[in-house]
């Protein structure tokens, strides 16, 4: 597990896709393009709702260049996916056009394809759809919530302990929906060969993308081939498959002709999964010197009408700090909704916006540091599972890493005090966490007679540095120059690899590709020895060695052997390769009872200007402890686009809905701001880099999501700093400012 100080293991190392990237030749789904393909252009519902009374698409038909308008009355069957089948897992549970109901503004009712884009966009205009109006639920507010709550973790006595306890918070907190916007729109293209499919995808998962679709198209899982070899992020709402894309596979087939179905960025905040808004309720109860007595988070979430998504709010709630009562509730609300499907960091991200603004509260309620607060309650066990022992937890350092980096030291707790340039400066922090998980995989490794070396795996690089890592482990277990180095991923015919989701393929991959080095290199050191003319003919094979590419006797140098692609020109063999497999931590006997997760802390500066209502983030330190870093350079690069994430989670994202029917009113990118690069504060990202020994080979965790959590409370914990003013309901706007005492620098 130890890796030399030359490694490349956790050295910057450039992307081996980025030439492809610059250069535009990396095919993205919507790059596909076959001969004779039709463009499907689907048509949306326009109530919240209700039931579709007539479908009147002749007019749409008679249009120039249209082939077929499919809808509830011609799609023919479409099946639901096996509940509880944790391979084939789906979006939404109803399988498209499967009833003649609206559910939520903008659920597809009709899909046009048409012989190019612009004629299927206009004739999806053309289809008239009436409909019998039904009372809407579209209310975002969850505060008249009556139903039952699920306890997601509890131990003690809470209701007695804070009772009881002489300094208390006791607060709601809200965030709202959040629309996934990766700079790639969600799009299929389909093309069928006989009964057997293929298809191009925007998917996290194209082994689970490929077994839902079997089942909802009613084929033999091994007719359906899914390929998604680059994807322009997804932050979640990719992870499983969404309506359109069987749409287009159904319109493929009855057309006997591929066919492309590419979102629009205004469709991508209706049909394609969204962060569902959260309210949640926080009680803390603390002794005078700060030691936690009492802690209470109810969180709900609202769902679509028919899908029971649970945001998971209390992620790390039970297990983050150390108190002896405690209870997390969490509950659904449905709403005429789409869908919400998980974003960047589910559950903890908006659940520790809200434990972490309580404990900031706490910490002012207590006239405390609230760096000394966490440290003061910091977990030495996971007291959520019967005390079993953390894997590798390094908060306590990521928090004093991050004070000093920042210059914690030098904050003046008093509102609006602290001052430069002729601004106000606001200083706030949190603590961060993400779980940890190693998921199977299988990699297969093969040394080529051309003298190169392949890794296959049914993973993807959904923008990461996935690709980059994969030859990293080759070149370390090898020796072979990453030129000549093929990392081939995102196709479901390829050996099962995990879903890239919830920052578990790095953990969860580099076992299995460090096993199938070993596994081939054994068996090129049995083929040398047993392979007329070469130099270790007849040789031992404990007496075999590899070395940088070339096999040799161990008491010889290596350039005394022969370089594997010879070997395998001897034996007239154009390729030798073998498998990898990684064991999941839940199957494993030495991470069984180990609670894995990965901590940081972030340290975040605002700077205020009253005068002229402006705010801005303008610096945050983040220190984060996810195990071995890989490759510093892309999880730099991950965890500072998850703080620019943050300032827009803190300060812009939210997804705004007419309130009769259910619109997003504000689904496009003018009017739903996210973090830009003029947003973008100074960002100082720190590895701990203490490898995890619990994960397997090398010891990392995986950094895609951790980045985000805690900024949010960091930001409104700096804005409380500087303006006097708490904010509860995300995110910071002008308006909530207004009220504050500081009126000028
Ligand atoms: Mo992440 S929300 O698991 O893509």
């Amino acid at each position: 597990m130890s890796t030399s100080p030359d490694s490349i293991i956790g050295r910057a190392t450039p992307r081996i896709d980025g030439p492809l990237k610059t250069t535009g030749a990396a095919e993205y789904a919507a790059d596909f393009h076959f001969e004779g393909m039709a463009h499907a252009v689907t048509v949306g519902a326009t109530i919240a709702s209700g039931r579709i009374t007539k479908l009147d698409t002749a007019t749409a038909e008679s249009m120039p260049g249209v082939l077929l308008v499919l809808h509830h009355g011609n799609i023919g069957p479409l099946y639901r996916t096996v509940p509880g089948d944790d391979s084939a897992t789906n979006s939404e549970v109803r399988s498209p056009f499967e009833d003649e109901v609206v559910r939520h503004w903008g659920q597809h009712v009709a899909v046009v394809v048409a012989e190019t884009l612009e004629q299927a966009t206009a004739a999806a205009a053309a289809v008239k759809v009436e409909y019998a109006l039904e009372a809407a639920n579209v209310r975002l507010k969850l505060d008249d919530f009556k139903g039952e709550r699920k306890t997601i973790s509890d131990r003690g006595d809470v209701d007695q302990a804070f009772d009881d306890a002489p300094v208390k918070v006791d607060q709601t907190y809200v965030t709202p929906v959040e629309t996934h916007n990766p700079i790639e729109m969600h799009a299929s293209v389909v093309r069928w060969d006989g009964d057997r499919v293929t298809l191009y995808e925007t998917s996290q998962g194209v082994m689970n993308h490929r077994a839902v679709m079997a089942q909802v198209l009613g084929l033999p899982l091994e007719n359906v081939r899914v390929v998604t070899r680059f994807l322009g992020s997804g932050f979640g709402g990719k992870l499983f498959p969404w309506p359109h894309a069987a749409m287009a596979a159904v319109a493929a087939r009855k057309l006997n002709r591929p066919v492309k179905l590419s979102m629009t960025r205004r469709m991508m905040f209706s049909n394609v999964g969204y962060r569902p808004r959260t309210e949640q309720h926080i009680q803390l109860g603390a002794t005078k010197e700060g030691k936690l007595l009492a802690l209470r988070h109810e969180y709900l979430n609202n769902t679509s009408m028919l899908d029971d998504f649970d945001e998971g709010c209390g992620e790390a709630t039970p297990y983050l700090y150390s108190v002896a009562n405690l209870e997390v509730t969490g509950a659904q609300p449905r709403r005429n909704m789409g869908a919400p499907m998980w974003m960047r960091g589910p559950g903890a991200v908006p659940g520790l916006y809200a434990l972490e603004s309580g404990m900031n509260e706490l910490a002012d309620a207590l006239d405390m540091d609230p760096l000394q607060l966490r440290l003061k309650n910091d977990a030495e066990k996971d007291e959520s599972h019967d005390n079993i022992p953390f894997s590798s937890r390094h908060l306590r350092e990521c928090l004093e890493t991050g004070a000093k980096k920042f210059g914690w030291e030098r904050r003046n707790a008093a509102i609006g005090s602290m001052r430069k340039d002729g601004k106000i400066l606001g200083w706030g922090m949190a603590a961060a966490s993400w779980v940890a998980v190693r998921l199977p995989c299988t990699a297969t490794v093969e040394f080529c007679a051309n003298g190169r070396l392949c890794v296959r795996c049914g993973t993807q690089d959904i923008g990461t540095g996935t690709y980059t890592i994969f030859a990293q482990v080759l070149h370390e277990k090898t020796g072979v120059p990453l030129d000549r180095i093929d990392v081939i991923l995102g196709d479901s015919s390829l050996p099962s690899g995990p879903m890239s989701g919830g920052s578990m393929v790095t953990g969860s991959v580099l076992n299995a590709i460090a096993d199938g080095a070993n596994n081939a290199i054994k068996r090129l050191q049995q083929l040398a020895a047993a392979t007329e003319g070469t130099p270790l003919h007849g040789a031992k094979l404990e007496t075999v060695a590899f070395t940088e590419g070339r096999l040799h006797l161990k008491d010889q140098e290596a350039s005394s052997g022969a370089h594997f692609a010879d070997i395998l020109g001897a034996a007239k063999l154009s390729r030798i390769s073998a498998e990898g497999k990684t064991v999941p931590t839940w199957e494993d006997p030495k991470s069984k009872g180990f609670s894995l997760h990965s901590y940081g802390a972030q340290f975040v500066e605002v700077e205020w200007e009253p005068e002229i209502a402006k705010l801005r983030v303008s610096r945050v330190v983040t220190v984060i402890d996810a195990g071995k870093i890989i490759n510093p350079a892309a999880a730099a690069n991950q965890v500072a686009g998850a703080v620019v994430m943050g300032v827009g989670m803190g300060m812009l994202e939210e997804t705004r809905y007419e309130q009769r029917t259910g619109q997003p009113i504000n689904g496009n990118l003018a009017d739903y701001l996210v973090a830009t690069c003029a947003d973008t504060p100074d960002i100082d990202v720190t590895f701990l880099d203490y490898p995890d020994p619990i994960m397997g080979e090398y010891g990392a965790r995986g950094v895609g999501e951790i980045g985000l959590a805690g900024v949010a409370a960091a930001i409104t914990a700096a804005v409380h700093h500087a303006t006097g003013v708490r904010v509860r309901e995300l995110p910071v706007r002008i308006e909530h400012l207004l009220e504050s005492k500081i009126v000028s620098v």
